[in-house]
Parts: C-alpha cells; sequence; structure tokens
C-alpha cells in the first residue's frame, strides 16, 4: 500500500534508510557481526580462495560496491558476473569458490540459471535476497536475507541498499574469521553500517525537494553522463541506469579515471554530467582527482552536478549545482551518494508524466531468459 505517498518509487526510496536498518538487525552483537546463516558453512569461509557474485542489473552494481569492501576487508579476490554471462562461456569455478548471488525478488530465471551452473560445478552457494522463500534461496546451500521489506516499483532502490548492507555484513564476517582485520577494526567499521540508516534520513530529508527543482528546469535534456570513482563508480552506473528506465533518458555511468581513455570525446557545451565526488579528508582521496576531471569537461562546455560531502568547499568553484551528503568512511559514501541519484530519475520522470511505478517494457521480475 502506498500509506499517503504519490508513488511506490517516492515511497520506496524515503524507505532506503530502513532498508539498511533492518537489513542489521539481530546481526550485530557487541560491535561484532552475527550471522548464524552461513553456521552451515563451516570451515568453507577460512578455505575459499575466490568468491564469484552472481546478479544482473542493480542487483549487479550493488554487488560491485560490495567487491570494494570485501576485497579490503577480507583480502579475498571477488569477482562480479552478469549471471546471463556467466554459465555460457566455462567459467573457472571449483570448490574453493565461493558463490554468492544477489537478486531482490530471488526468482530472476538468468541468477536461478547460473546457481545451479555453479552448484553443479561444485562451488557452494549463498543466496542474498529480499524475498523469503523464493526460488534462488530454495535452491542454494545458505541465505542472507535483506529485510528491505517488499518492493513494489519496478526499478530497484531500497532493495539496493539492503543488498550492499548484506554484502558488507559478509565481508566483515570474512574479515572477522580469516583475521585480516581485528575487533577493533571491525567494530569501527559496524559503527559505520549502523550510523547509516541516520545519515540516509537526513540524505532523503535534504535532496528531495532541491533536485524536483532542478528537474523541472532540465525536463528536456536529452542525455546524462555520471561519473564515480572507487565504490563511486557503480553508483554511477546506477545512477544511470535508474535514469534510462524512468525518464528514458540517454545516460551512461565510467569510472572517472576512463575519461581520457574515452568517452570525454562525448562532452560538448551543454552536455550535462552528474559527477559524484569523492570525501577530500582521506589521505588516500581520489578527490583531486575528481576535480581536475570536473575542470576538464567543465571546460568543454559540460554543465556539472555534484554529489558532495558537506563541507566539501574546493568542489564550489567548478560545480553549477552541488548536492550534499553527510560525512563517512570511502566505503560508506556511496550508499548516501545514490539517494539523490535514485531522486533525480523520479523527479525527472515525473517532470516528463511518466508513470515511475511501471516504465514501459519492464517487468518486477524478470523469470524468463
Ligand atoms: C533496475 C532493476 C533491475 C533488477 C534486475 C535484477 O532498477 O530493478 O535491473 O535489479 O532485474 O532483479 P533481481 O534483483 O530481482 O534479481
Amino acid at each position: 500500500e502506498k500509506g499517503g505517498w504519490p508513488t511506490f518509487m517516492k515511497k520506496e526510496i524515503s524507505e532506503e534508510p530502513e532498508a539498511v536498518g533492518k537489513t542489521l538487525i539481530g546481526r550485530i552483537v557487541d560491535g561484532a557481526v552475527h550471522l548464524p546463516e552461513l553456521e552451515s558453512f563451516d570451515g568453507l569461509l577460512t578455505d575459499i580462495d575466490r568468491i564469484v557474485v552472481l546478479a544482473c542489473g542493480t542487483a549487479a552494481y550493488a554487488s560491485l560496491v560490495g567487491k570494494y569492501a570485501i576485497e579490503s576487508w577480507a583480502r579475498i579476490p571477488v569477482d562480479v558476473e552478469l549471471s546471463h554471462e556467466f554459465h555460457y562461456r566455462d567459467p573457472v569455478i571449483g570448490e574453493r569458490t565461493l558463490v554468492v548471488s544477489v537478486s531482490q525478488s530471488g526468482e530472476t530465471m538468468d541468477t536461478l540459471l547460473a546457481v545451479q551452473y555453479a552448484k553443479k560445478h561444485g562451488a557452494r552457494t549463498l543466496s542474498i535476497c529480499n524475498t523469503q522463500g523464493a526460488t534462488i534461496p530454495r535452491e542454494s546451500d545458505a541465505v542472507l536475507y535483506t529485510h528491505a521489506g517488499p518492493e513494489v516499483a519496478v526499478a530497484s532502490t531500497k532493495a539496493f541498499v539492503a543488498q550492499i548492507t548484506a554484502l558488507y555484513l559478509l565481508g566483515l564476517h570474512l574479515a572477522t574469521i580469516r583475521g585480516t582485520l581485528d575487533a577493533p577494526a571491525v567494530s569501527a567499521l559496524v559503527e559505520e553500517l549502523q550510523n547509516l540508516p541516520a545519515k540516509l534520513d537526513q540524505v532523503v530529508e535534504t535532496s528531495g525537494e532541491r533536485i524536483a527543482d532542478f528537474a523541472r528546469w532540465m525536463g528536456d535534456v536529452q542525455s546524462v553522463l555520471f561519473l564515480g570513482r572507487h565504490a563511486g563508480y557503480p553508483i554511477a552506473l546506477e545512477g544511470a541506469l535508474k535514469l534510462k528506465e524512468l525518464a528514458y533518458i540517454h545516460a551512461e555511468g565510467f569510472a572517472a579515471g576512463e575519461l581520457k581513455h574515452g568517452p570525454i570525446a562525448l562532452i560538448e557545451p551543454g552536455q550535462l554530467v552528474i559527477v559524484i565526488v569523492p570525501s577530500p579528508r582521506d589521505p588516500n582521496s581520489l578527490h583531486p582527482k575528481v576535480i581536475s576531471n570536473i575542470q576538464e569537461i567543465r571546460a568543454r562546455g559540460a554543465r556539472v552536478i555534484a554529489v558532495a560531502e558537506i563541507g566539501d568547499v574546493e568542489v564550489l568553484p567548478f560545480a553549477d549545482e552541488v548536492i550534499r551528503i553527510p560525512l563517512a568512511g570511502p566505503l560508506f559514501e556511496p550508499l548516501l551518494a545514490v539517494v539523490p541519484l535514485h531522486v533525480f530519475a523520479m523527479e525527472l520522470a515525473t517532470a516528463k508524466g511518466l508513470d515511475v511505478d511501471q516504465p514501459r517494457n519492464l517487468a518486477k521480475s524478470v523469470t524468463v531468459e
């Protein structure tokens, strides 16, 4: 039920904070991660030498964000594979591969077939799923449910942040049992996770009206590019996918470092570019590099909307608009930065008079190959 909201999409974006919060419930005890769901794997989690994550669409972008965190914390190589590409190319998997599938519906045929293939070839399978008792979790060795609640709008929003949360819990669990992070380090990261819902609330509250405002003046925009780096890169991909799906506007996401390897040729006067700017506070920050990307595209006439943390004043002279997000660690910023992009796609679609809950040609769960 919409409960007073004009659309399910608007309601579900407003539920992003809660989707993260509910996915954490019962899974953090005294600053440590507690995942009884994974007990059946016994020693496997210390023995695996590789993780393959299988997913499609938005779930694949959530998985890519997860890759940055799991590799950094648990020091295990993680490959994110589009499910429909995976089992048609004789992939290398075996008994020391943990195959994690990520699916909101748990019914996506492409992902189900990939999981079945992985099982047949000896891999152990973990399903990250938002739908109790769906086919993919039933066919997997273990399941870690996300608790985003039922998602009705066709385009996925709150499930996306819940999927990242589940992958982060998995990463911290692996880091703990494999000894790659000590207890204080885990507890500091756990605290960042627990702080996310309140920060997300802040973003939901502050980004809505401003974005609706400028969505109105850019109603006729033909193409939008999204740039991000590090874990902001999959967020750029997600922002572009949502805009295509909801507003039927051509959009592409790029890793900002890739710009000079080709995409900068697309920049001409008036091109709208949305840039996810990393925090300048981290000593290894990619902030200066992204600022210089913004300068390069502005010099060629691009209009830039920056998503940047509160207090980042260096970005001001270079951006036409700045959307602010609260301060968070480098791996936690992406969860905050995605909300304005979801709002942006929804508002542009609304400004064009489109049905944001039921975009054309799409189905909520894709149960055919
Ligand atoms: C995009 C979107 C799709 C789904 C994809 C996978 O907004 O909703 O890209 O993310 O079809 O669906 P699930 O997660 O149900 O496997």
